[in-house]
Protein backbone atom coordinates (compact mmCIF):
# COMPACT_ATOMS: atom_id res chain seq x y z
CA UNK A 1 0.00 0.00 0.00
CA UNK A 2 1.31 3.61 -0.85
CA UNK A 3 -0.28 5.36 2.30
CA UNK A 4 0.49 4.06 5.41
CA UNK A 5 -2.71 2.74 6.60
CA UNK A 6 -4.24 -0.21 8.16
CA UNK A 7 -5.79 -2.43 5.38
CA UNK A 8 -8.40 -4.49 7.91
CA UNK A 9 -9.55 -1.03 9.48
CA UNK A 10 -9.63 0.30 6.22
CA UNK A 11 -11.85 -2.30 5.41
CA UNK A 12 -13.96 -2.20 8.05
CA UNK A 13 -14.67 1.82 8.05
CA UNK A 14 -15.64 1.18 4.19
CA UNK A 15 -18.06 -1.60 5.48
CA UNK A 16 -20.01 1.06 7.82
CA UNK A 17 -21.50 2.11 4.20
CA UNK A 18 -24.13 0.39 3.55
CA UNK A 19 -25.19 -1.06 -0.10
CA UNK A 20 -27.52 -3.12 -2.08
CA UNK A 21 -25.81 -6.31 -3.32
CA UNK A 22 -25.49 -6.74 -7.12
CA UNK A 23 -24.69 -9.68 -9.62
CA UNK A 24 -22.75 -7.93 -12.85
CA UNK A 25 -23.30 -10.38 -15.99
CA UNK A 26 -22.10 -10.11 -19.53
CA UNK A 27 -21.65 -12.66 -22.42
CA UNK A 28 -18.03 -13.57 -23.45
CA UNK A 29 -16.45 -13.22 -26.60
CA UNK A 30 -15.74 -16.93 -26.53
CA UNK A 31 -20.32 -17.23 -25.95
CA UNK A 32 -20.03 -18.31 -22.19
CA UNK A 33 -22.07 -16.54 -20.00
CA UNK A 34 -19.70 -14.62 -17.26
CA UNK A 35 -21.01 -12.63 -13.96
CA UNK A 36 -19.66 -12.11 -9.84
CA UNK A 37 -21.65 -10.34 -6.68
CA UNK A 38 -20.46 -6.70 -6.50
CA UNK A 39 -21.86 -4.21 -4.27
CA UNK A 40 -19.64 -1.26 -6.07
CA UNK A 41 -22.34 -0.10 -8.33
CA UNK A 42 -23.19 3.25 -8.23
CA UNK A 43 -25.25 5.76 -10.09
CA UNK A 44 -23.48 8.27 -12.10
CA UNK A 45 -26.02 10.08 -14.13
CA UNK A 46 -29.45 10.79 -15.30
CA UNK A 47 -28.89 11.86 -18.68
CA UNK A 48 -27.26 10.20 -20.93
CA UNK A 49 -28.26 7.59 -17.70
CA UNK A 50 -24.74 5.95 -16.71
CA UNK A 51 -24.11 3.88 -13.44
CA UNK A 52 -20.51 2.39 -12.62
CA UNK A 53 -19.12 -0.72 -10.80
CA UNK A 54 -15.57 -1.85 -10.27
CA UNK A 55 -13.94 -5.09 -10.82
CA UNK A 56 -10.90 -6.29 -9.04
CA UNK A 57 -8.34 -7.04 -11.24
CA UNK A 58 -7.27 -10.15 -9.73
CA UNK A 59 -10.87 -11.36 -10.53
CA UNK A 60 -10.99 -13.91 -12.60
CA UNK A 61 -13.39 -12.47 -14.87
CA UNK A 62 -11.83 -8.98 -15.34
CA UNK A 63 -10.45 -10.27 -19.39
CA UNK A 64 -13.43 -11.26 -20.10
CA UNK A 65 -15.62 -7.93 -19.10
CA UNK A 66 -12.38 -6.04 -20.37
CA UNK A 67 -12.95 -7.30 -23.52
CA UNK A 68 -17.08 -7.15 -23.72
CA UNK A 69 -18.99 -3.53 -24.78
CA UNK A 70 -21.86 -4.66 -22.50
CA UNK A 71 -22.60 -5.68 -18.99
CA UNK A 72 -26.09 -6.36 -17.17
CA UNK A 73 -26.38 -5.08 -13.37
CA UNK A 74 -29.17 -7.22 -11.51
CA UNK A 75 -29.76 -5.39 -7.73
CA UNK A 76 -30.58 -8.50 -5.90
CA UNK A 77 -34.05 -8.51 -4.06
CA UNK A 78 -34.16 -9.17 -0.11
CA UNK A 79 -34.84 -13.51 -0.70
CA UNK A 80 -31.38 -14.20 -3.04
CA UNK A 81 -28.96 -14.11 -0.76
CA UNK A 82 -28.36 -17.80 -2.55
CA UNK A 83 -27.67 -15.75 -5.83
CA UNK A 84 -25.40 -13.31 -4.07
CA UNK A 85 -23.49 -16.28 -2.55
CA UNK A 86 -23.33 -18.34 -5.43
CA UNK A 87 -22.18 -15.09 -7.54
CA UNK A 88 -19.31 -14.45 -5.84
CA UNK A 89 -17.58 -18.36 -5.52
CA UNK A 90 -14.74 -17.98 -8.02
CA UNK A 91 -14.38 -21.05 -10.17
CA UNK A 92 -17.59 -22.55 -10.29
CA UNK A 93 -20.66 -22.81 -12.37
CA UNK A 94 -22.21 -19.62 -11.20
CA UNK A 95 -24.93 -19.42 -13.55
CA UNK A 96 -26.57 -23.27 -12.20
CA UNK A 97 -29.81 -23.24 -11.70
CA UNK A 98 -30.65 -20.03 -12.92
CA UNK A 99 -33.69 -19.53 -15.32
CA UNK A 100 -32.04 -16.70 -18.26
CA UNK A 101 -33.53 -14.17 -20.79
CA UNK A 102 -31.07 -12.56 -23.04
CA UNK A 103 -30.61 -8.80 -23.21
CA UNK A 104 -28.50 -5.81 -25.20
CA UNK A 105 -25.20 -7.75 -26.61
CA UNK A 106 -26.38 -11.18 -25.72
CA UNK A 107 -26.29 -10.38 -21.91
CA UNK A 108 -28.00 -13.50 -19.51
CA UNK A 109 -30.88 -12.00 -17.67
CA UNK A 110 -31.64 -13.25 -14.27
CA UNK A 111 -34.93 -12.84 -12.79
CA UNK A 112 -36.17 -12.44 -8.88
CA UNK A 113 -34.43 -8.94 -9.00
CA UNK A 114 -35.38 -5.32 -7.34
CA UNK A 115 -33.79 -3.51 -10.88
CA UNK A 116 -32.37 -4.84 -13.86
CA UNK A 117 -30.01 -2.52 -15.92
CA UNK A 118 -28.97 -3.38 -19.37
CA UNK A 119 -25.70 -1.34 -20.28
CA UNK A 120 -22.98 -0.52 -22.91
CA UNK A 121 -19.43 0.37 -21.60
CA UNK A 122 -18.43 4.11 -22.71
CA UNK A 123 -15.66 4.09 -20.13
CA UNK A 124 -13.29 1.74 -18.42
CA UNK A 125 -10.59 3.55 -15.75
CA UNK A 126 -8.15 2.16 -13.76
CA UNK A 127 -8.77 2.16 -10.12
CA UNK A 128 -5.70 0.86 -7.58
CA UNK A 129 -6.50 -2.81 -8.00
CA UNK A 130 -10.02 -2.43 -8.96
CA UNK A 131 -10.85 -1.54 -13.01
CA UNK A 132 -13.88 0.98 -12.90
CA UNK A 133 -16.74 0.37 -15.58
CA UNK A 134 -19.13 2.97 -16.63
CA UNK A 135 -22.12 2.05 -18.27
CA UNK A 136 -24.68 3.90 -20.45
CA UNK A 137 -27.97 2.19 -19.78
CA UNK A 138 -29.62 1.02 -22.87
CA UNK A 139 -32.80 -0.45 -21.07
CA UNK A 140 -33.70 -1.13 -17.68
CA UNK A 141 -35.89 -3.22 -15.35
CA UNK A 142 -37.68 -2.21 -11.98
CA UNK A 143 -39.85 -4.78 -9.97
CA UNK A 144 -41.40 -4.75 -6.81
CA UNK A 145 -39.10 -6.76 -4.61
CA UNK A 146 -37.27 -5.21 -1.71
CA UNK A 147 -33.43 -5.39 -2.29
CA UNK A 148 -31.21 -7.14 -0.17
CA UNK A 149 -28.39 -4.85 1.59
CA UNK A 150 -24.84 -5.73 2.39
CA UNK A 151 -23.37 -3.45 5.89
CA UNK A 152 -20.46 -4.65 7.69
CA UNK A 153 -19.99 -7.87 5.68
CA UNK A 154 -23.19 -8.76 6.74
CA UNK A 155 -26.48 -9.12 4.59
CA UNK A 156 -29.24 -7.19 5.94
CA UNK A 157 -32.65 -6.43 4.84
CA UNK A 158 -34.37 -2.63 5.11
CA UNK A 159 -36.09 -1.18 7.72
CA UNK A 160 -37.82 2.54 7.39
CA UNK A 161 -36.62 4.54 10.15
CA UNK A 162 -39.77 6.39 11.04
CA UNK A 163 -41.25 8.82 13.29
CA UNK A 164 -41.61 6.05 16.32
CA UNK A 165 -37.93 4.83 16.61
CA UNK A 166 -37.02 8.74 17.35
CA UNK A 167 -39.38 8.84 20.12
CA UNK A 168 -38.68 5.78 22.16
CA UNK A 169 -38.76 6.17 25.50
CA UNK A 170 -36.22 4.46 27.55
CA UNK A 171 -37.90 4.09 30.76
CA UNK A 172 -39.38 0.94 32.16
CA UNK A 173 -42.79 1.43 30.77
CA UNK A 174 -43.70 2.15 27.35
CA UNK A 175 -39.98 1.97 26.39
CA UNK A 176 -39.16 -1.47 28.25
CA UNK A 177 -39.84 -4.08 25.47
CA UNK A 178 -41.99 -6.46 27.34
CA UNK A 179 -44.30 -3.48 27.45
CA UNK A 180 -44.26 -3.02 23.71
CA UNK A 181 -44.47 -6.72 22.93
CA UNK A 182 -47.03 -7.32 25.47
CA UNK A 183 -49.31 -4.73 24.85
CA UNK A 184 -48.85 -5.48 20.86
CA UNK A 185 -49.90 -8.99 21.59
CA UNK A 186 -52.97 -7.89 23.74
CA UNK A 187 -54.07 -5.64 21.23
CA UNK A 188 -53.85 -8.23 18.34
CA UNK A 189 -55.76 -10.04 20.31
CA UNK A 190 -59.30 -8.30 21.11
CA UNK A 191 -61.15 -9.21 17.85
CA UNK A 192 -60.02 -13.32 18.50
CA UNK A 193 -60.91 -12.27 22.34
CA UNK A 194 -64.24 -10.65 21.33
CA UNK A 195 -65.47 -13.92 19.31
CA UNK A 196 -64.41 -16.25 21.87
CA UNK A 197 -66.45 -13.82 24.38
CA UNK A 198 -68.97 -14.00 22.20
CA UNK A 199 -68.95 -17.90 22.17
CA UNK A 200 -68.61 -17.90 26.67
CA UNK A 201 -64.87 -19.00 26.34
CA UNK A 202 -61.77 -17.28 27.98
CA UNK A 203 -57.76 -16.53 27.29
CA UNK A 204 -57.19 -20.19 29.07
CA UNK A 205 -59.77 -21.34 26.47
CA UNK A 206 -57.85 -19.60 23.57
CA UNK A 207 -54.72 -20.84 24.92
CA UNK A 208 -55.79 -24.44 25.08
CA UNK A 209 -57.09 -24.54 21.48
CA UNK A 210 -53.47 -23.02 20.01
CA UNK A 211 -52.02 -25.51 22.00
CA UNK A 212 -53.99 -28.22 20.14
CA UNK A 213 -53.73 -26.46 16.99
CA UNK A 214 -49.84 -27.08 17.23
CA UNK A 215 -49.95 -30.64 17.38
CA UNK A 216 -53.40 -32.63 19.10
CA UNK A 217 -53.17 -35.72 20.77
CA UNK A 218 -51.26 -34.42 24.34
CA UNK A 219 -52.69 -35.48 27.83
CA UNK A 220 -54.44 -32.79 30.19
CA UNK A 221 -50.72 -32.61 31.95
CA UNK A 222 -48.99 -31.55 29.01
CA UNK A 223 -51.40 -29.01 27.13
CA UNK A 224 -50.74 -27.46 31.26
CA UNK A 225 -47.24 -27.67 31.03
CA UNK A 226 -47.46 -25.53 27.42
CA UNK A 227 -50.13 -23.49 28.10
CA UNK A 228 -48.40 -22.52 31.75
CA UNK A 229 -45.93 -20.31 30.20
CA UNK A 230 -48.70 -17.68 29.64
CA UNK A 231 -49.59 -18.23 33.46
CA UNK A 232 -52.24 -19.60 33.08
CA UNK A 233 -53.20 -23.43 34.15
CA UNK A 234 -55.25 -26.30 32.37
CA UNK A 235 -57.66 -28.23 34.88
CA UNK A 236 -59.14 -31.09 34.33
CA UNK A 237 -61.86 -29.17 34.70
CA UNK A 238 -61.43 -26.75 31.88
CA UNK A 239 -61.10 -29.81 29.32
CA UNK A 240 -64.43 -30.89 30.48
CA UNK A 241 -66.22 -27.61 29.75
CA UNK A 242 -64.72 -27.82 26.22
CA UNK A 243 -65.51 -30.95 25.66
CA UNK A 244 -69.19 -30.52 26.86
CA UNK A 245 -69.43 -27.48 24.34
CA UNK A 246 -68.22 -30.25 21.55
CA UNK A 247 -64.87 -28.10 20.50
CA UNK A 248 -62.40 -31.02 21.90
CA UNK A 249 -62.78 -35.00 22.99
CA UNK A 250 -60.94 -37.04 25.34
CA UNK A 251 -59.99 -40.38 24.22
CA UNK A 252 -57.81 -43.39 24.46
CA UNK A 253 -54.79 -42.82 22.01
CA UNK A 254 -53.49 -44.92 19.40
CA UNK A 255 -51.35 -47.21 21.54
CA UNK A 256 -54.29 -47.13 24.17
CA UNK A 257 -52.17 -46.53 27.38
CA UNK A 258 -53.47 -42.49 27.74
CA UNK A 259 -55.82 -40.56 27.25
CA UNK A 260 -55.45 -37.42 25.23
CA UNK A 261 -57.39 -34.41 23.62
CA UNK A 262 -58.31 -33.96 20.15
CA UNK A 263 -60.61 -31.44 18.66
CA UNK A 264 -63.87 -32.80 17.54
CA UNK A 265 -64.62 -31.81 13.97
CA UNK A 266 -66.77 -28.73 15.24
CA UNK A 267 -63.87 -27.80 17.22
CA UNK A 268 -61.60 -28.35 14.66
CA UNK A 269 -63.98 -25.39 12.32
CA UNK A 270 -63.97 -23.25 15.50
CA UNK A 271 -60.03 -22.93 15.23
CA UNK A 272 -60.08 -22.65 12.06
CA UNK A 273 -61.91 -19.56 12.60
CA UNK A 274 -59.92 -18.22 15.46
CA UNK A 275 -56.85 -18.82 13.08
CA UNK A 276 -58.63 -16.60 10.23
CA UNK A 277 -59.63 -14.06 12.78
CA UNK A 278 -56.10 -14.01 14.15
CA UNK A 279 -54.36 -13.65 11.14
CA UNK A 280 -56.57 -10.68 9.84
CA UNK A 281 -55.83 -8.97 13.04
CA UNK A 282 -52.26 -9.56 11.75
CA UNK A 283 -52.77 -7.98 8.37
CA UNK A 284 -54.47 -5.31 9.93
CA UNK A 285 -51.70 -4.52 12.09
CA UNK A 286 -49.53 -5.29 9.45
CA UNK A 287 -51.40 -1.74 7.25
CA UNK A 288 -48.64 0.29 8.70
CA UNK A 289 -45.68 -1.37 7.76
CA UNK A 290 -44.46 -2.26 4.08
CA UNK A 291 -43.66 -6.19 3.08
CA UNK A 292 -40.12 -5.74 4.26
CA UNK A 293 -40.58 -4.11 7.56
CA UNK A 294 -43.10 -6.80 8.29
CA UNK A 295 -40.24 -9.19 7.72
CA UNK A 296 -37.79 -7.55 9.86
CA UNK A 297 -40.24 -7.30 12.65
CA UNK A 298 -40.43 -11.07 12.80
CA UNK A 299 -37.06 -11.42 12.37
CA UNK A 300 -36.20 -9.24 15.11
CA UNK A 301 -38.82 -10.88 17.24
CA UNK A 302 -37.64 -14.29 16.52
CA UNK A 303 -34.13 -13.35 17.71
CA UNK A 304 -35.74 -12.00 20.82
CA UNK A 305 -37.39 -15.51 21.47
CA UNK A 306 -34.04 -17.45 20.71
CA UNK A 307 -32.32 -15.13 23.00
CA UNK A 308 -34.42 -15.26 25.80
CA UNK A 309 -34.99 -19.61 25.45
CA UNK A 310 -32.59 -20.40 27.97
CA UNK A 311 -35.68 -19.13 30.62
CA UNK A 312 -37.70 -21.87 28.97
CA UNK A 313 -38.74 -25.24 30.08
CA UNK A 314 -37.73 -28.08 28.37
CA UNK A 315 -40.94 -28.73 26.98
CA UNK A 316 -41.38 -25.72 24.87
CA UNK A 317 -38.51 -26.39 22.30
CA UNK A 318 -39.75 -26.53 19.01
CA UNK A 319 -38.95 -29.97 17.97
CA UNK A 320 -41.16 -31.28 21.34
CA UNK A 321 -44.05 -28.25 21.17
CA UNK A 322 -44.63 -29.49 17.31
CA UNK A 323 -46.52 -32.71 16.40
CA UNK A 324 -47.13 -34.31 13.42
CA UNK A 325 -50.63 -33.74 13.22
CA UNK A 326 -51.35 -30.14 12.95
CA UNK A 327 -54.58 -28.01 12.91
CA UNK A 328 -53.22 -26.51 9.18
CA UNK A 329 -51.78 -30.32 8.04
CA UNK A 330 -53.24 -30.74 4.21
CA UNK A 331 -55.65 -33.62 5.02
CA UNK A 332 -55.40 -34.82 1.13
CA UNK A 333 -51.42 -34.85 1.62
CA UNK A 334 -51.77 -36.45 5.18
CA UNK A 335 -54.53 -39.06 3.88
CA UNK A 336 -52.20 -40.25 0.66
CA UNK A 337 -49.04 -40.57 2.96
C1 LIG B 1 -21.46 -8.75 -1.12
C2 LIG B 1 -20.29 -8.89 -2.05
C3 LIG B 1 -19.86 -7.81 -2.78
C4 LIG B 1 -18.79 -7.90 -3.67
N1 LIG B 1 -18.42 -6.83 -4.40
C5 LIG B 1 -17.43 -6.93 -5.32
C6 LIG B 1 -17.10 -5.84 -6.18
O1 LIG B 1 -17.73 -4.79 -6.14
N2 LIG B 1 -16.10 -6.01 -7.06
C7 LIG B 1 -15.38 -7.18 -7.16
O2 LIG B 1 -14.48 -7.27 -7.98
N3 LIG B 1 -15.68 -8.24 -6.34
C8 LIG B 1 -16.68 -8.14 -5.44
N4 LIG B 1 -17.02 -9.20 -4.65
C9 LIG B 1 -16.23 -10.43 -4.76
C10 LIG B 1 -16.57 -11.21 -6.03
O3 LIG B 1 -17.95 -11.51 -6.11
C11 LIG B 1 -15.77 -12.51 -6.01
O4 LIG B 1 -14.42 -12.19 -5.92
C12 LIG B 1 -16.03 -13.36 -7.22
O5 LIG B 1 -15.69 -14.65 -6.87
C13 LIG B 1 -15.20 -12.98 -8.39
O6 LIG B 1 -15.49 -13.98 -9.34
P1 LIG B 1 -14.50 -14.35 -10.51
O7 LIG B 1 -13.16 -14.63 -9.90
O8 LIG B 1 -15.16 -15.52 -11.12
O9 LIG B 1 -14.47 -13.16 -11.39
C14 LIG B 1 -18.08 -9.12 -3.78
C15 LIG B 1 -18.50 -10.22 -3.04
C16 LIG B 1 -19.60 -10.11 -2.19
C17 LIG B 1 -20.08 -11.32 -1.41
Amino acid sequence: MTTQIDARQFRKALGSFTTGVTVVTTQGTDGLDYGLTANSFNSVSMDPPMVLWSLGKKSSSLPVFAATDHFAVHILAADQEAVSNQFSKSGTDKFAGCALTRGHGGVPLLGGCSARFECRVVHRYEGGDHVIFVGEVMNFDSFDHAPLIFHGGNYGLVMKKGEAAAHTASSFGDGWLGFLLARAYYQLLVPVRNNLNGHGLRDVDYNILTVLSMGEGRTIEELDKLVSISGFRVTPEDVEALVVRGIVAVEANAQAEKRVVRFTEAGRSYAIELLTIAKAAESDAERELDYREAQVLKLLLKRVIESTSAALPDHWRRDQFWRDEHLWRDPVASDAA
